[in-house]
């Protein structure tokens, strides 16, 4: 059985990822993963098992480490997911966007290339390509990047690293870009949890602006799908654009989480606009559609409803997240364990 490496994959999308290879059984995997106040041991507990898939405690900037870890196992991929991901963060403080985004991908291509590994799958964001006008056509591979917060810069130049390692080493890396992802484990400083843990605790839900900022929502399981179609299946070098086919206004959305919950639209916060604010994402996915034969199985008003009924089925979770229980959850399983 052929092994992975995960970055990042105790956070939202990584999770997700593991739990899917997990699922499906084809796949050994290694997580590596820092557990920032992003990443969570919890949501992937039970399927670290120690055998088929396993968790090491570590940052991608940490060169020795991931270095000893590629050498002592036989990795045909690295999914690269670890990143500082929140736009806000970025501009209060962009330097842990820097160290992580940029120094910890430079680190990894360098460990690849010295390790010889097979394909290097680097994921990435809509978010490099800037913002679209209303009518403006939906982002393509072809689009420029022009990213327009210090996270999308981070991410745009990762992504020039990973171009130039296969322009210049003839590394074998693929680049996959989604649009806003959603669904089961997301940290609540996102809009989607944010606003349905809001709503469920009758607080209000800040809305930026005048809300109508659209976004382009793609199921994350729909996205994991995309990321193993584009390691298995993308040819070398290539950009894949994961789009779900979901735009929609913030305001809608929040209106929609509300209508879900049975709350009352007094809840809505207008709260002033994050500076820089990007207006609208969508993606043109026609490239994965026609080379990859991927095609979002979600659609955006089922994937919206059952993502509310999750956070609202799984208290504890959302719980240890609030509190900050989950921050615990390593040294209880692991440390202590010596
Ligand atoms: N969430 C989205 O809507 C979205 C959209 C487009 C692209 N992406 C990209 O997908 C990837 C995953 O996003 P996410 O939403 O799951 O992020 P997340 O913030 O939920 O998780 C990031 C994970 O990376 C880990 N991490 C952070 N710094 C690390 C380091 N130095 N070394 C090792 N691990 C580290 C964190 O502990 C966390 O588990 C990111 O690269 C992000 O840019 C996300």
């Amino acid at each position: 059985m052929k092994t992975l490496l995960v970055t990042g994959g105790a956070g939202f999308i990584g999770s997700n990822l593991v739990r899917l290879i997990a699922r499906e059984g084809r796949y050994r995997i290694i997580v590596l993963d820092a557990l920032t106040y992003a990443g969570n041991l919890e949501n992937i507990q039970d399927v670290v098992n120690g055998d088929t898939v396993t968790f090491v405690h570590g940052s991608i900037t940490d060169a020795a480490l991931v270095a000893s870890i590629l050498a002592n196992a036989d990795i045909d991929a690295i999914l690269h997911l670890a990143a500082e991901s929140h736009v806000d963060r970025s501009i209060q403080s962009a330097a842990p966007f820097i160290e992580t985004n940029v120094v910890g991908t430079l680190v990894l291509l360098e460990a690849a290339k010295a390790a010889g590994v097979r394909r290097f799958v680097h994921v990435s964001t809509d978010e490099v390509y800037g913002t679209l006008g209303p009518d403006d056509p939906a982002f393509t591979e072809e689009t420029p990047l022009q990213p327009n917060s210090p996270y999308s810069a981070s991410k745009a130049s990762s992504d020039l690293l990973v171009r130039s390692f296969v322009h210049t080493h003839g590394m074998d890396a693929v680049i996959t870009r989604c649009s806003n992802n959603y669904g089961p484990y997301q940290f609540p400083e996102k809009f989607i949890p944010l606003m349905t843990l809001n709503a469920i605790d009758g607080r209000g839900l800040p809305v930026y602006g005048d809300g109508l900022q659209v976004r382009d929502w793609l199921h994350v399981e729909d996205h994991c799908r995309g990321i193993m179609m584009a390691y298995e299946q993308g040819k070398a070098g290539e950009v894949y654009n994961f789009g779900g086919y979901g735009e929609e206004k913030n305001i809608v959305v929040a209106k929609a989480i509300l209508k879900h919950l049975g709350k009352d639209e007094s809840l809505l916060t207008y709260v002033a606009d994050r500076p820089g604010h990007d207006r609208r994402y969508a993606i043109n996915p026609r490239k994965v559609a026609h080379e990859l034969g991927w095609e979002p199985e979600w659609n955006f008003e089922d994937g919206l409803r059952a993502t509310v009924e999750w956070y609202q089925s799984h208290t504890a979770w959302c719980e240890n997240v609030r509190s900050g229980e989950y921050r615990t959850y390593y040294q209880r399983q692991y440390e202590q364990r010596g």
